[in-house]
């Protein structure tokens, strides 16, 4: 088969899984879940082993997941007490600084525990006990890790918000989880600038209860606001704390983290993991997607504020027993080969990152990456968003030097880890494809139309899943009606993806993007609907809609249609100013790239705006614009054409 791409005989021949193990093992995992968890729970060490496990149903109204339910554990014994026998004095992390003049720092797992330890007595000294809310709102600095062990350590729920959020979100995720501690920083760095965290903190708790503490980790040593019994400077009760800090049995399914991710309606969703079948499908799906052995060191370039980083910066990599690297920086400082000079600096076996790093890289030219040394590398991975052929070659070419398996794995926020991605030593990859489903994941192709199941093996539709694996989120924090409606409503019997995809005729799936209307902005998923409210909350907008439109670095960028209010003047100094205004109210990821002023919008009849013709105008591509009979004024559209921003 052209366009196809194996491993080396060599890699196969040491990896976890190949592809006669890998149809065996899928066939019995989906022919009996029950038998083949039971046996893969076995690779996290239980306080309480489980009799039960699988207890799930995807009946709407009825929707209920369960996995080694009576188990118990403690997640945070798990990545660090376990690993002590044998690896106390190998590296856990290592820590990338932003800039590269500030040493690296190696933490070994014997100084994880003590960290993390000391991090789990604070807490506790404040009065945060088992099931209570963490807000932790850090940059890419060990200290984050800490607070995600601790947290879990003594059975606290953390919900990390990304440094990049604004004040705004900060306080509706702190208010939303009713956490009672936010841990934050004074400054996070990133290419050379520095967010100030401790501030967007201080604004965003004027909006919180007051008995919200502020555990503040004094990095970059900037000066800033102290409010006397409020604030605490978190390294130095750290060092005034007990180095060690029994953890908590947790029932299985006790939840571990909330993570805020975007839907397509309304205000963020708070998605809740617990801790057994998650931390096993993170450890399985680290072990064999990215064919972790003993000796490699894994470098994940997410953040931990999304989902990624929990999963395979953190929980799958330590859990383990594996050497994780965390990068405080960006790719492109102080040059565009830092990724490449991180890679050779800590001998990188495993790198995985994002499409759209790579599509920003590749366009500064391949002498950024032939001036390192990437001999060490053996795999490369992408997630986030679907991987065009021209990124893929460049990857595999350039970075991989044509010998590296690419995993390109598809997964999501409420997914917990890969549900469709490549076995490096079991499955051929075609680049843009995510292939095959991992162990337990059975996916379905529906049609949109009439809810059906399409049987045949090449076919397009949205993507289903049949039955439950262990990473699964379980709800939507304190809201279980939005999370059967959200994901169970739609396609009975089903978790509904909100994903396109087409099965080719070998049985290989293609993600073809989101259906619903939630956008993917480097890899970051943004609600249109959150964009939308952030800019009628401007005194001067009277109404807006919002749609993502191509993007060649981006993958998808932000248009907004915008009609102000009545006898505003539409200006490019308001088109600045709503820009920052979103900036504000959510934060820079969600700043529209483009924003068209709209005297009227689509709308039909009864009064709905209708998106798919807005969709058609920002892609440029209004030539086929469908029915439009039954707009209400149907020359709105034509204004539209006529004053549109897309014109590439
Ligand atoms: C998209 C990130 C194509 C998809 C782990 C999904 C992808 C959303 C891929 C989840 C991929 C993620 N190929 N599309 N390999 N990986 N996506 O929750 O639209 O931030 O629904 O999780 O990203 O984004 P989230």
């Amino acid at each position: 088969m052209s366009g196809v791409y194996e491993a080396s005989a060599e890699f196969v021949a040491r990896a976890h899984v190949d592809a006669a193990a890998y149809e065996k093992m899928y066939a019995a995992s989906v022919a009996d879940p029950e038998a083949f968890w039971r046996e893969e729970g076995q690779r996290i060490d239980w306080i309480k082993s489980y009799t039960k496990v699988k207890d799930t149903s995807f009946e709407f109204g009825k929707v209920s997941i369960k996995w080694f339910e009576d188990g118990t554990l403690n997640v945070s014994a798990n990545c660090i007490d376990r690993h002590m026998s044998r690896r106390a004095n190998q590296t856990a992390i290592i820590w990338e600084p932003d800039d590269p003049k500030t040493p690296a720092r190696h933490i070994t797992y014997a100084e994880l525990l003590e960290e993390t330890s000391r991090m789990a007595n604070v807490l506790k000294s404040l009065g945060v006990e088992k099931g209570d809310r963490v807000v932790i709102y850090l940059p890419m600095i060990p200290e984050a890790a800490y607070a995600m062990l601790a947290c879990a350590r003594i059975g606290a729920i953390h919900s990390i918000v990304f440094a990049g959020f604004s004040p705004d979100a900060l306080a509706n995720r702190i208010n939303d989880s009713k956490a009672k501690v936010v841990i934050t920083a004074d400054h996070a760095p990133r290419g050379g600038k520095k967010t100030p965290l401790k501030a967007n903190t201080d604004a965003a708790l004027l909006h919180c209860d007051d008995h919200v503490k502020c555990l503040v980790v004094k990095h970059t040593g900037d000066q800033t606001t102290w409010i006397e019994g409020r604030d605490i400077d978190l390294k130095q009760q750290m060092a005034w704390a007990k180095p060690y800090c029994p953890y908590t049995e947790m029932g299985a399914e006790d939840p571990l983290f909330i993570l805020y991710t975007s839907g397509s309606t309304g205000k963020p969703k708070g998605v809740v993991h617990t801790s057994g079948g998650y931390l096993v499908y993170a450890a399985m799906t680290h072990q064999i997607t990215f064919d972790y052995h003993d000796g490699d060191v894994f470098w994940c370039t997410a953040d931990v504020g999304w989902v990624t980083g929990h999963s395979y910066i953190i929980y799958g990599p330590l859990a383990n027993g594996a050497t994780t690297v965390m990068f405080e920086g960006v790719p492109t400082f102080p040059d565009a080969g830092r990724f490449w000079e991180v890679c050779a600096k800590h001998k990188v076996t495993q790198f995985y990152t994002a499409p759209t790093a790579i599509r920003s890289l590749m366009g500064l030219g391949t002498e950024w990456v032939e001036k390192h040394d990437l001999s060490s590398l053996r795999l490369l991975g992408s997630v986030g968003e679907p991987i065009n052929p021209e990124a893929w070659n460049w990857y595999n070419t350039h970075v991989g030097k044509g010998r590296c398996p690419i995993v390109d794995t598809f997964w999501q926020t409420e997914t917990g880890g890969h549900l469709i991605t490549p076995l490096p030593g079991a499955i051929p990859q075609k680049p843009g494809s995510a292939t095959k489903p991992f162990f337990g994941v059975k996916p379905v192709v529906l049609d949109p139309s009439n809810a059906q199941v399409q049987v045949a093996v090449e076919t397009e539709g949205v993507l289903c899943i049949a039955d439950s694996w262990p990473g699964q989120m379980r709800t939507l924090w304190g809201d279980h009606q939005r999370f059967e409606e959200a994901y169970f409503g739609q396609y009975r019997g089903y978790y509904f993806t909100g994903d396109g995809c087409r099965r080719d005729a070998d049985g290989y799936y293609w993600i073809t993007g989101r259906v619903d209307d939630v956008i993917n902005v480097s890899g970051h998923r943004m609600g249109t609907a959150e964009v939308e409210s952030a800019l009628v909350a401007h005194p001067k907008v009277a109404e807006s809609a919002v749609v993502g439109y191509p993007h060649d670095i981006k993958g998808q960028g932000i248009y907004a249609y915008v009609t102000l209010m009545k006898g505003v003047e539409p200006t490019s100094e308001l088109r600045k100013e709503l820009e920052a205004w979103v900036r504000t109210e959510i934060g820079p990821i969600a700043k529209p790239d483009l924003i068209q002023w709209a005297p009227g919008l689509p709308k039909t009849r009864s009064g709905k705006i209708m998106r798919r013709i807005l969709r058609k105008i920002a892609e440029n591509d209004f030539g086929s614009l469908g029915d439009t009979s039954t707009l209400a004024d149907p020359s709105v559209v034509e204004e539209l054409i006529a004053n549109r921003m897309n014109r590439g």
